[in-house]
């Protein structure tokens, strides 16, 4: 977060904010940019264009094992230099396509993968290479979906398509270049002034046979001055630009974090939609824009291409600035240029071919989304600032006045002396642990922030033992101490890709004083987590506000190098060391706002200091969708709008929005007002405290859905493209969603005034109001329905074909609700079927990995006349089929927990423990007609009907709905009611 005093003084009136744009290169500002951008105009006006980069046939070697390819690889350009590319195809069928200069003058930065990817990938052993005169393949897949990859060798291109047809090509286009390390030419000694000169010169001059590739001259190769900043670039030219083609796939989504739709929208070609690539460069961008394709505060490099008949993805494993252009060369077809400053050549080609494939594949990469800890799901309340200990005190006394639900309290940076992190504010907050303690009391948490910058004063301990250990980050001379300014003001920041920093960082956090760890933080609890602001790192006076890039990092590399890399690890270090604090561990809670690819196993994101607009509230939506598809699922926006003062009514709407994603929290900047729900007025009092039940009452939703997001990688919130894949009409919207696998479809109104809503059905589904039963229908090509949208309901269906478990009894904190009963609603489907699942643990501990766990399958299914409908342990299943049903493998290398099968036991003591809590309510929406009787083991239930219209009618209306009063004695036992 940024400060901004003076512009928000005019408290009521709208919002007239703007980004300052100079603060940030585009393209043309950037030396490598303009050089990878001038390659593909250059190809755009030369009809002959080849790509100078060949495979040398005779160097070609296939390992013994069949696991990989390797080969030379030469640039007609630079015959002299060598490049080796080296090919292999993992066990789910990703195919992994490195190259790098070898024996050159210097190395590029190859770690960017060691640090995203969980863990070493599985070779595949089953493929079969076959060398061509022009080409060698590798073949594997079954029959009828057979994966075809190509190496062409000249110029190289390399291919993958499936049952014939090409899924992506990368250099076919012939913009791949990597400019190798090179000596710099000291300019020449001027000869003195003859006579006639500059004819000599001319006659002499040699035409350049590499300008029709490079230009004629060497644009920025050396040094780099932008505004006052000199940029000395001590190694030369490294630019790695590199084109991927998808011929057959109109759609591009991912590449966060942008502020733009959902289906990335052109920046190249003719009408190009913007005028400037998406770029991925960390950054604090000081009130970004809502529609832009600026580099935000994180970069996930993956890519997926979709179309009716596949989706297929890349992973460019790449650390440095980058630039990327989406263009549609044909109505059917995309076409995407890579431009980045340093790095090596790592791409990751994720076959697919259907959604569900493609987010295995990549978080098979990078993992899957950390199982969280419960509470963390639930609503949390965060300000710039609670000013001191009774501040927070009073918040919780007037939640709790008006019975409004929250589990957790936030403390910004004004909690901290001086912004010294970890040293409290005494004046205002003298007893920081009774105060948490006080907020426990009432089981909830507290989370404070803990940013990167230390200030620069002998009397701060953790930056003396940073200095100690020597674990700072250098300046450009590689042993200086590099200064710069931020909140605390002159600071210097710990350097996390040295390994001697991590044991360190972990000892700040202990909460009791060990020998080892001389500055634990005795000051706080076990109950208090962490929030990692301003790690892209932010540095107000440093270039686009970060570091220099000719910095020294561990190991001698450069900032530009890692730099996208840096606010993951300083997350991971801070995850790890939140959990080390007890033994065993408990699960931390960390939330980020700088990530990368792998950033999903260390815990949340928010998408930074958005603006109190209708603009930023919409586009927060499809940030989070872009976020969840790149593995990234913990996300959200701040409720509210960081800066400004929403009315009531955006506040409401603004709710709505953030109870329907993963991450929420309400934020707000210091020069705002208050708007804490229990300040409203009514009507809006209310409906925010109804709100904010409704996101209780879906926790077990909530949690299934980040339970199955943990172990198979799909996204906690999906669009429609990732549920009905072959349907094109969904193909681009981006503001109706579905959460997880639970059937609940809800489309946040963000527009002033609306009352009511157009959502879009995708198939001749029966689909429910959640609030009135309404029954709604669409229609096989796709269908409009206007859903009522008054200011207290958010548009919310329910897929028919859905059994949904919510937990309806109001409490203070949803610890409380832990052995609250539930209630289940079936949702008939049109053949009178349904099916869903409920994942349960202790919400806290890593137990689950152990199999203390309830994982619960509910069903629906039509018997001659009656409807069954059915509870049966699905872990159990799970288990049977070698699935670990736990077991988060994404977290399980970096934390060493949950590694391998769980061996599953229905009878653990989790479940013992929950075994008392009742199913309290049976609703089934759509029944054909009022039943005869309704049983459970030949005993007849207390049950109600409203007639209505039946699933399979085909008509609107109110649906008919059947209420049963505490049909069964324990959600974990196994049970069939028989509705007849
Ligand atoms: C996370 O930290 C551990 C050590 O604490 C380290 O082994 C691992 O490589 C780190 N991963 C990332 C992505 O920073
Ligand atoms: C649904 O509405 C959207 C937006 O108004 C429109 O583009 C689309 O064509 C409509 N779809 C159908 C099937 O009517």
């Amino acid at each position: 977060m940024r400060a901004l005093s003076s512009l928000l003084l005019l408290a009521a009136a709208p919002l007239a904010l703007a980004v300052k744009l100079e603060d940030f290169k585009t393209c043309d500002k950037a030396a490598f940019c303009r050089r990878g951008k001038a390659i593909a105009q250059r190809a755009g006006e030369n009809p002959d264009w080849k790509s100078p980069y060949s495979v040398d046939p005779s160097s070609l070697a296939i390992s013994s094992d069949q696991t990989s390819f390797t080969a030379a690889v030469k640039s007609s350009l630079y015959p002299e230099i060598n490049f080796g590319l080296d090919v292999r195809v993992h066990k789910d069928g990703v195919v992994r396509v490195r190259m790098d200069e070898v024996n050159g003058k210097g190395k590029r930065y190859d770690e960017a993968a060691s640090w995203a990817l969980v863990a070493e990938p599985e070779i595949s052993k089953d493929i079969r290479w076959t060398v061509g005169k022009k080409e060698v393949r590798a073949t594997y897949g079954p029959k009828g979906n057979k994966v075809d990859v190509e190496i062409a060798f000249n110029p190289l291109v390399v291919t993958l398509s499936r049952n014939g047809r090409t899924e992506v090509a990368l250099n076919s286009l012939g913009l791949m270049h990597m400019e190798h390390f090179r000596t710099k030419e000291e300019p020449q000694p001027t000869p003195e002034a003859v006579e006639g000169e500059e004819s000599a010169q001319t006659v002499m001059e040699v035409p350049n046979p590499r300008s029709w590739f490079e230009g004629e001259e060497e644009d920025g190769y050396w040094e780099e001055t932008w505004k006052s900043w000199t940029d000395s670039k001590p190694k030369g030219p490294q630019m790695l630009s590199m084109d991927i083609s998808f011929p057959n796939h109109e759609h591009v989504y991912g590449i966060p974090q942008h502020a733009t739709r959902l289906s990335l929208p052109t920046t190249s070609g003719e009408d190009s939609y913007y005028n400037e690539p998406y770029r991925l460069w960390n950054s604090d961008v000081f009130e970004y824009m809502a529609d832009s394709t600026m580099s935000l505060y994180g970069s996930i490099p993956v890519m997926y291409a979709h179309s009716k008949e596949s989706t297929v993805g890349i992973f460019n494993a790449i650390a440095s600035d980058t630039f990327i252009d989406v263009a549609h060369p044909s109505a059917h077809s995309s076409y995407t240029h890579w431009i980045s400053e340093s790095g090596i050549l790592d791409i990751f080609l994720l076959p697919g071919p259907k959604p569900a494939d493609v987010f295995k594949q990549y978080t098979g990469l990078t993992g899957t989304q950390e199982l969280p800890p419960h509470w963390s799901i639930a609503y949390h309340q965060c300000r710039w600032n609670y000013v001191s200990s009774d501040d927070v005190r009073t918040v919780q006394r007037r939640f709790d006045e008006e019975n409004i639900p929250v589990d957790v309290f936030w403390l910004d940076i004004e909690y901290a002396e001086e912004h010294k992190y970890f040293i409290w504010d005494k004046k205002n907050f003298p007893d920081p642990v009774d105060m948490a303690n006080d907020v426990s009391a009432v089981a909830r948490k507290m989370v404070v922030i803990v940013d990167p910058h230390l200030k620069r004063v002998q009397s701060y301990p953790v930056y003396k033992e940073a200095q100690e250990l020597d674990v700072l980050a250098k300046t450009k001379d590689g042993q200086s101490e590099y200064e710069g300014w931020c909140w605390s003001g002159s600071s210097a920041w710990v350097d996390f890709f040295n390994p001697a920093s991590w044991e360190w960082w972990k000892g700040l956090f202990k909460t009791s004083q060990g020998s080892s760890d001389k500055c634990a933080w005795i000051e706080s609890t076990t109950d208090v987590h962490i929030w990692n602001d301003m790690n892209e790192p932010a540095i107000f006076n440093g270039p686009e506000i970060s570091m220099p890039r000719d910095n020294i990092h561990y190991g001698g590399w450069e900032h530009r190098d890692l730099h996208n890399l840096n606010g993951m690890l300083f997350s991971n270090q801070t995850s790890q060391a939140v959990r080390a604090r007890t033994d065993p561990p408990m699960r931390p809670f960390v939330l980020t706002r700088s990530f990368f690819a792998g950033s999903q196993r260390f815990g949340a994101m928010w998408t930074g200091d958005n603006l109190g607009t209708w603009e930023h509230m919409a586009v927060g939506i499809k940030m989070v969708l872009s976020l969840n598809l790149a593995g990234f699922s913990f996300s959200g926006s701040d409720v509210g709008g960081f800066f400004g003062n929403p009315e009531p009514e955006m506040l409401v709407r603004w709710y709505h929005v953030g109870a329907f994603t993963p991450f929420f929290r309400a934020h707000a900047h210091i020069d705002t007002k208050r708007r804490e729900p229990y300040l409203l007025d009514e009507p809006y009092k209310s409906i925010v405290r109804d709100i904010l039940r409704l996101r209780y009452s879906m926790l077990p939703i909530w949690y299934t859905a980040f339970h199955e997001s943990s172990v198979n990688g799909m996204p906690v919130v999906r669009p429609h493209f990732v549920v009905f894949p072959e349907d094109e009409a969904g193909f681009a919207i981006d503001d109706q969603y579905f959460v997880g696998s639970s059937g609940l479809l809800v489309k946040p109104v963000t527009e002033k005034g609306a009352t009511e809503a157009q959502v879009y059905l995708a198939d001749d589904q029966v689909y429910y109001d959640y609030f009135t039963s309404h029954a709604y229908r669409g229609a096989a090509k796709g269908r409009n329905v206007t859903v009522p949208a008054p200011l207290d309901r958010v548009p919310l269906l329910v897929r028919g074909g859905a059994v949904l478990p919510t937990r309806e009894r109001p409490r203070r904190s949803s610890p409380l609700m832990r052995r609250d009963p539930f209630t289940l609603t079936v949702a008939l489907d049109t053949a009178g079927a349904a099916r869903g699942t409920l994942y349960l643990d202790d919400g806290e501990s890593y137990g689950h990995a152990a199999g203390a766990l309830v994982w619960r399958e509910f069903t629906a299914a039509r018997r001659g006349r009656a409807t069954h409908v059915a509870s049966a342990d699905l872990a159990a299943a799970a288990a049977a089929h070698g699935q670990a049903p736990t077991a988060n493998a994404g977290a399980g290398a970096d934390v060493g927990v949950g590694t391998g099968a769980v061996v599953y036991d229905p009878q653990n003591a989790f479940a013992d423990e929950v075994r008392a809590v009742r199913v309290e309510k049976l609703v089934v929406l759509g029944l054909e007609r009022r039943p005869g009787t309704v049983t459970l083991g030949g005993a007849e239930l207390e049950w109600e009907f409203v007639p209505g219209v039946a699933s399979g009618a085909g008509k609107e209306g109110a649906a008919a709905r059947l209420v049963v009063k505490n049909p069964v004695a324990s959600i974990v036992g196994d049970w069939e009611i028989v509705i007849q």
